[in-house]
């Protein structure tokens, strides 16, 4: 009998202060800077954000978001044997942001815990690495969660990327079963694609060397995520032995609109089994993903026993897909 990862209760967290794209026009017009949310939502599909305040990081998020997933599993937190954090904005450089957060949740049991980084494929690579631990027995009820304070590492004198993040959290219990839960998964990195997207900057000596904000190559992230969505939406459904036809809900990372779209088309997908967040999240990366799937699941479109797609793109470059029975 397979031993089966199974999605037993999400939960997601978003910072109270949002900024439509208007609010973000005004601040950015103060540093010379020209936008309108007309240019947004025509190249983005998004219309607002959240942003963390100045004190609050990516394990204040996480709590949040946990609590709510542990909550709706119906278990306690020291049921839980590991924790998987992804984030590309810990708290520090180290201890991982997942030992910070299995701290704040006051956990006496002293279970595994460690971040993941891939960027805007995190969630998915951090969801791969939970079901292939509960595969093998190692562990029997995990916390997954995608957290970023994607603010922090933005440059807002740069009109063309500042626009396009948000921050918040989103977090999943996985626990092992008989019953079908993650069906297969399918990760992969080019890191020769290194240069499109990523935060330069690194620490050391006591400084910070190069560039800690994001630099983007837009144009080139946009092909390069449409065609490698499609394959692993492909591999995956072919280790699953199913279709496009199977899919009842496709929950891609929330970065654009119109990548989404694109996503949807090649899979003869309808943008009505499209869970879509972008317009009031932004791109929060290694959040956006489990940001979705919450709001999916509690607003009653995803239900128990349909299945789910679940895929991921960002910087490295990094993709892959969990394909998954809720
Ligand atoms: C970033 C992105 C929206 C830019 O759209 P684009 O159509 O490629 O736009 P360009 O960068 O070519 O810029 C077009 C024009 O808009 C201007 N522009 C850029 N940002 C602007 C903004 N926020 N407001 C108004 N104008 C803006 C540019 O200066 C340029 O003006 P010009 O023609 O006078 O030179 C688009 O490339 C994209 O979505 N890429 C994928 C990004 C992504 O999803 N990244 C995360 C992956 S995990």
């Amino acid at each position: 009998m397979r031993r089966y990862a199974r999605i037993i209760g999400t939960g997601s967290y978003l910072p109270p202060r949002r900024l439509t794209n208007n609010d973000l026009a005004a601040e950015l017009a103060q540093r010379g800077l020209e936008t309108s949310d007309e240019w947004i939502v025509e190249r983005t599909g998004i219309r607002a954000r959240h942003f963390a305040a100045p004190d609050v990081t990516s394990s204040d998020l996480a709590l949040e978001a946990s609590k709510k997933a542990i909550e709706a599993a119906g278990i306690a937190a020291d049921d839980i044997d590991l924790i998987i954090v992804a984030t590309s904005t810990p708290d520090m450089v180290f201890p991982s942001t997942a030992a910070i957060l299995q701290h704040k949740l006051g956990m006496a049991n002293h279970c595994p815990a460690f971040d993941v980084q891939a960027v805007c494929s995190g969630f998915v690579y951090a969801l791969t690495v939970a079901d292939s631990m509960i595969q093998s027995g190692a562990a029997k009820r995990v916390l997954v969660v995608g957290s970023e304070v994607f603010s922090r590492i933005l440059d807002f004198n740069d009109r063309t990327t500042c626009v396009l993040f948000g921050d918040g959290a989103g977090a999943v219990v996985l626990e092992a079963s008989e019953e079908p839960g993650i069906l297969a998964t399918e990760l992969h990195a080019d890191g020769s694609h290194v240069g499109i997207l990523c935060v330069p900057g690194n620490v050391s000596g006591g400084q910070i060397l190069g560039d800690p904000v994001l630099k983007m190559d837009g144009q080139a992230v946009f092909k390069l995520a449409v065609s490698v969505l499609d394959k692993a939406a492909r591999a995956t459904l072919e280790k699953a032995g199913m279709t496009d036809a199977d899919i009842d809900w496709l929950i891609p990372h929330q970065a654009n609109i119109r990548i989404m779209q694109s996503t949807a088309r090649k899979l003869k997908l309808s943008m009505d089994k499209v869970v879509v967040t972008v317009d009031q999240h932004g791109n929060t990366s290694a959040a956006s993903i489990p940001l979705a799937l919450d709001h999916g699941v509690r607003s009653g479109q995803v239900k128990k026993g349909q299945t789910v797609l679940l895929e991921g793109v960002g910087g490295g470059f990094t993709w892959g897909a969990v394909l998954v029975k809720m």
